[in-house]
């Protein structure tokens, strides 16, 4: 499963890829705006420090503007994946930047007659929304487990991207259904680390190891 981070904050990014655990970002335009800083200046920022796709939503609601900012984003850097919203226009959007060789993100997918959708129209990946179908008391981890048997039914190319993940159970549910990638905010990702035992067991490890490592070291 490929991690993703969810977010335009730099310093995230950086500390997740230094780490190792970064294949890829995801930004929206909200993540963006938090920043306050210019769109496609951080956009490619984000390039530079990640080997992966880097997610850059459009913000036009036609065909027409869809594609021509699409075809500005993904000028920016190899890494780009254009981000379209599940809706008839960025549907029609998906497939002609997919067939121009664009890789395409169809966001804000809530059923899987959308990720059919998405699917049929070339999508590299679609991202259904995990904690927003809980909000609301739908099981949106149920959503993910039925695209992925869906795209398996009929070998369908288009990955899928567990997205609104909200706490480190929505990352090992969407594993376990097989998601492709999981994107998670920095706090979810920092999360996956805690165990108490781990604490507990290494605080015994170096107190054992204090009491005679004076000895040990001599011999
Ligand atoms: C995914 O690409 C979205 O940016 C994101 O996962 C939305 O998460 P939220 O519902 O927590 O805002």
């Amino acid at each position: 499963m490929k991690f993703f981070l969810d977010t335009a904050n730099i310093d995230e990014i950086r500390q997740g890829v230094a780490w190792g655990l970064v294949d890829g970002v995801t930004t929206n335009p909200s993540l963006v705006a938090k920043e306050g800083v210019g769109f496609h200046d951080r956009i490619k920022e984000i390039c530079a420090l990640v080997n992966g796709s880097v997610s850059a939503e459009v913000t036009a609601t036609d065909y027409e503007g869809m594609i021509k900012e699409g075809h500005v984003l993904a000028k920016l850097h190899d890494n780009v994946t254009v981000k379209v919203p599940l809706i008839p226009d960025g549907i029609r959007a998906c497939r002609t930047l997919s067939q121009e060789g664009i890789k395409v993100n169809v966001t804000l997918c809530f059923s899987p007659s959308q990720a059919l959708l998405a699917a049929k129209s070339g999508a590299t990946f679609i991202s259904p929304f995990v904690g927003r179908l809980d909000d609301i008391s739908q099981d949106g981890m149920q959503l993910v487990g039925e695209i992925v048997k869906i795209y398996k039914n009929y070998g369908f190319p288009t990955q899928v991207l567990a997205a609104s993940l909200r706490h480190p159970q929505h990352v090992v549910q969407s594993a376990l259904a097989g998601a492709h990638v999981g994107t998670m905010p920095f706090s979810v990702l920092k999360m996956l680390f805690n165990h108490p035992l781990t604490d507990i067991g290494l605080k015994k490890f170096l107190a054992d190891w204090d009491k005679v490592k004076d000895q040990v070291l001599k011999k």
